[in-house]
């Protein structure tokens, strides 16, 4: 396993980093369709490969308006944020990448660590455009995800059929998740999007 990638990272550093990630979790994930065991292996895998996050982790999207807390690696987070709250429910509320370089100028940033100091939160939205969850993650360093609004995410890589199993729950490929267009099929509810 590769050591975790430090700050200061280059751009270039932090794009190999990532490539990585994605290609173990196309790997790790192949056939995977359980959205809890998804989020469980992203937020392990990128965790671990990038040594300033401090916090990584899911918010669902649960009935109206409301995340709660999914898998993450970390501290202990707090279990339920209102869209309108913080910097998970902006993302959420905009859809759009919240980039935050000094949190203590976020208004209403929720500290959930005192030692927060950076944070970036991407929406991840199905294909038909239903906002499935927020992948969070903090850093104790300041700007540690840069400070200008990152590209957009590359289209997804072609879902991989998921292997049929009776006790196949719901979701395609989970390593889409990382590229946040993943569809949970229609026909089955996703096990850990809970409706009202
Ligand atoms: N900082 C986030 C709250 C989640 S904890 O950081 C894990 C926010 O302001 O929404």
């Amino acid at each position: 396993m590769e050591a975790p990638l430090t700050l200061p990272a280059t751009p270039e550093q932090r794009e190999l980093t990532y490539h990585r990630v994605r290609d173990a979790l196309a790997s790790l994930l192949d056939g995977e369709d359980d959205w809890v065991a998804a989020m469980a292996t992203v937020a392990c895998e990128l965790h671990h490969a990038f040594g300033y996050y401090d916090w990584t982790g899911f918010y669902r999207v649960v009935g109206e308006e409301m995340l709660v807390i999914g898998p993450y690696q970390g501290g202990h987070g707090c279990l339920r944020i209102p869209f309108a709250r913080g910097v998970c429910g902006a993302a959420a509320r905009t859809r759009e990448t919240q980039l935050v370089p000094d949190v203590h100028a976020f208004p209403d940033h929720i500290a959930c660590a005192s030692g927060t100091q950076s944070e970036i939160v991407v929406p991840v939205i199905a294909p038909d455009g239903t906002l499935l969850a927020v992948l969070d993650v903090d850093s104790d360093a300041r700007a540690a995800f840069g400070d200008r609004r990152p590209p957009p995410l590359r289209p997804p890589p072609p879902p991989i059929r998921p292997r049929k199993s009776p006790e196949s729950r719901a979701g395609p490929p989970a390593h889409a998740l990382l590229c946040s267009t993943a569809k949970p099929p229609a026909e089955r509810s996703t096990p850990w999007r809970v409706r009202d």
